[in-house]
This record gives C-alpha cells, structure tokens and sequence, in this order.
C-alpha cells in the first residue's frame, strides 16, 4: 500500500463542517462526526501536489479549461465504464446538487412531477420542493435481503403530469449498486411513458468488490437520449469543497437546455483549483482510489461484524457501493427522536437521522465508515453505549 489510511489528520480546526456544525448549532462539544458524506481520510498525494503549486505560483486568476481536462474525464469514463462520451457533451456545473436543480428547473413545469425513489438522499425532495414542482415518490422496498426497485409501483404511480425521473445510482443511502437487469427495467418504463432522467452516479467509483456500476446512459443509445448524467470526482477523492462536476448530456435539445439555464444564471465558470483537481484526479488518481476502497470494504467488513456482535439489536445489510452504512434501529422501538437524543448526549456521536431521507427514513440512521480505523472504533463503541442506554 503506498497511502497510510491510518493517519489520524485533526479536522477540527480546518472549517469542517462536519466536524463543526454540531458544535456551532447545537452546543454540543466533544461529539465524534460521523455523518455528512466526506472522509477523514487526505486526497491522494498527486492532488495536494498538483494544488500546492498552483498556490505557490500565486497567482488566481480565472482559468483556461484546454482539451485536457476534457480528455481526463472521457478517458476516466471510458476506461471504468466502457462508455464513450463526447466532449460537446460535458458541461461543468459547480455541484451535482445545482446539476439536479438546473435540471428539474428547465425539464419541468411548475406544478408538474418528478419520480424520486425514499429513502434517498435528502436534496432530491428540496430540489423538486423550492422550484414548486412535485414530488411522486416511489419508495423503495426491502426484500428481505436487499432494497430493491418497485416496478410495479413505479407503472402504477406514473400520470401524465410525470417528467422527470431522478435517479440515484448507487444508491445513497442503502448502497445499492443497481444492476443491469433493473437499469433496464426502469429505462424501460421512462421510455414507455416519455420520462426523461437524471441520474446522479455522484458515488459511481466507490463500489465495493464484485459490484459494478454501470451508468444508465450506456446502457443503449434509447437511454443515452433520454438521460442528464450527473458526475464528479468529489465524493471520489474527497474534494467536495473543491465544487466541481459534471453534467453529461448526449441529447442535444435536452444540452442545449440545460446549458442555457447555466449561461442565464451565469454560474458556468469552474474554479482553478476544481479544475486541476478534477484532472489530476481523473489522470492519476486510480491507484489511491484503489486503495481507499481497500480500506473501506475493510472498514465496512470490521463494523458489520461490530454491530453484529455488540449491537444486535441494529440491523444492518453490506452496501454494495458507499462508503455509508443505513443502519435500521427499529427493533429498539423508539421514535427517531429518542434515538437521535441517546446518540449525541448518551453516545456523543452523531449519525445522519433517517427522516429527512423520505418515507422509510424513520428509525433509521446512516454512518460514514470513511475514516481511519481508530475512529471508526471509537464512533461503534460510542453507538453502543447509545444503544445500551436506551435498553
Ligand atoms: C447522491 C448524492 N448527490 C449529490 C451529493 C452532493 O453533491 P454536491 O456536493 O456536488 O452538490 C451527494 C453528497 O453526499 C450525494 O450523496
């Protein structure tokens, strides 16, 4: 292993919000974070190179993107992913969250629908919600196993005021790496019913061993036509303040759109230091990647096993891609609130609280494993104190 995932980097003094929101809102001191999606792990050397000599050479002006950063991302894509975009088709916008908004702002009428899958992360219902477009939740079902799409539902729950489809894959937050089989599915019913979708694949390169994503558009030159795929190496690298994505958007009614709506709200220049970070990352980060997926399979393996052990009254499945772990703590049969208390002020460490996530969030709460063992060992046995406290 050439990277140390062990190192124990202090974040506390570095503007985190994860590990200061808590004590800023709620007063709360001495709370392990284990919540928003970002690791406590540093981003590859060849990232942090890359951005200290652009901060040495001192100068910060607004940058020139050249074919380069282009090619890294169609390299990146076709070498992961086998699919091969072109470069007319990519256009920067400074977060897959404004990539979901711009799109549910220019591909929907006031008052019209957008299919979203509960639970799900959060922004997908404040999108739809603030733009007063209308959200017609299809909520993913369990089968006893895994958490699976509802076609069925799906057909059903689908009128004529339905758009837009917004898709999470992988899935955030019950780490599903969808198949194949059910991309094609549901790619099936948005062409059957004129659909089009935005995919966000934000966690397409975190997929553990045996899983493999694969992004809808690729599927056939039908879904190509019909899908906004949202991506960045943010969540990738851990550089999510760096602001930078991409929106891939084959269709050229469908880009011509969407790249209005970024011209008009003047919000398509990148950063310089976004930009080199999402070159480098795509041009050199592959072998860290490698091994912080290493580290996290094995973070995930040592806490299941954990939670199995010490704390069997939460249910928990292996994700299949993620870093985050949906931990279902029914069983305890107490409401969200009761459990969110125990946490922070018995446990003092903080979890994600399920609700916000849509239908199926209650009792639920989801922790990010992306951190160096030590923490992670410290933040299980806290949950477990939690736990104990609440029996
Ligand atoms: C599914 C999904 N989309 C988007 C984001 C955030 O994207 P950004 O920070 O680029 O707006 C996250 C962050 O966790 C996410 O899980």
């Amino acid at each position: 292993m050439k990277y140390n995932f062990d190192e124990l980097v202090d974040r506390r003094n570095s503007d985190s919000v994860k590990w200061r929101e808590l004590e800023e809102f709620q007063g709360e001191k001495d709370v392990l974070p284990m919540w928003v999606a970002d690791m406590d792990f540093k981003s590859s050397d060849e990232i942090i190179e890359a951005l200290k000599t652009r901060v040495e050479h001192g100068i910060f002006g607004y940058p020139y993107i050249d074919d380069s950063f282009y090619e890294s991302i169609i390299n990146w894509i076709k070498n992961r992913y086998n699919w091969e975009i072109k470069k007319e088709w990519i256009l920067f916008t400074p977060g897959v969250v404004m990539g979901l908004n711009i799109g549910v702002r220019e591909l929907v009428e006031e008052g019209e629908k957008v299919l979203v899958q509960s639970p799900v992360y959060p922004p997908f219902y404040r999108v739809v919600n603030n733009n007063k477009r209308i959200v017609n939740n299809v909520p993913l079902i369990h089968n006893g196993e895994k958490f699976v799409m509802d076609y069925e539902n799906l057909e059903k729950k689908i009128d004529d005021d339905t758009k837009l489809m917004m898709l999470c894959s992988p899935h955030n937050p019950v780490g599903r790496v969808w198949t194949k089989e059910e991309l094609i599915k549901l790619g099936d019913i948005c062409i059957n019913n004129n659909i089009i979708i935005i995919s966000d694949e934000i966690h397409c390169d975190l997929t553990l061993k045996g899983h493999k994503h694969i992004p809808l558009a690729s599927i056939s030159k039908e879904l190509e036509e019909r899908t906004i795929t949202l991506m960045a190496p943010s969540k990738t690298f851990n550089i999510a303040g760096l602001h930078t994505s991409v929106a891939i958007i084959p269709n050229e009614n469908l880009r011509n759109k969407y790249s209005r709506a970024i011209e008009i709200m003047e919000i398509g220049n990148i950063s310089i230091f976004g930009a080199l970070a999402l070159e480098t990352a795509y041009n050199h980060g592959g072998q860290w990647l490698k091994e912080v997926m290493e580290y996290i399979e094995s973070n995930i393996d040592f806490a299941i096993d954990y939670i199995n052990k010490n704390i069997p009254e939460i249910k928990v499945h292996k994700p299949e891609g993620t870093y985050l772990l949906w931990l279902d703590f029914r069983s305890l049969n107490k409401s969200s609130d009761e459990i969110s208390e125990a946490l922070i002020k018995n446990g003092k460490v903080y979890l994600n609280d399920g609700r916000p996530y849509g239908p199926g969030g209650e009792g639920y709460f989801r922790l990010n494993i992306a951190c160096p063992r030590a923490i992670l060992e410290d933040g299980l046995n806290r949950i477990e104190k939690a736990v104990k406290s609440l029996q």
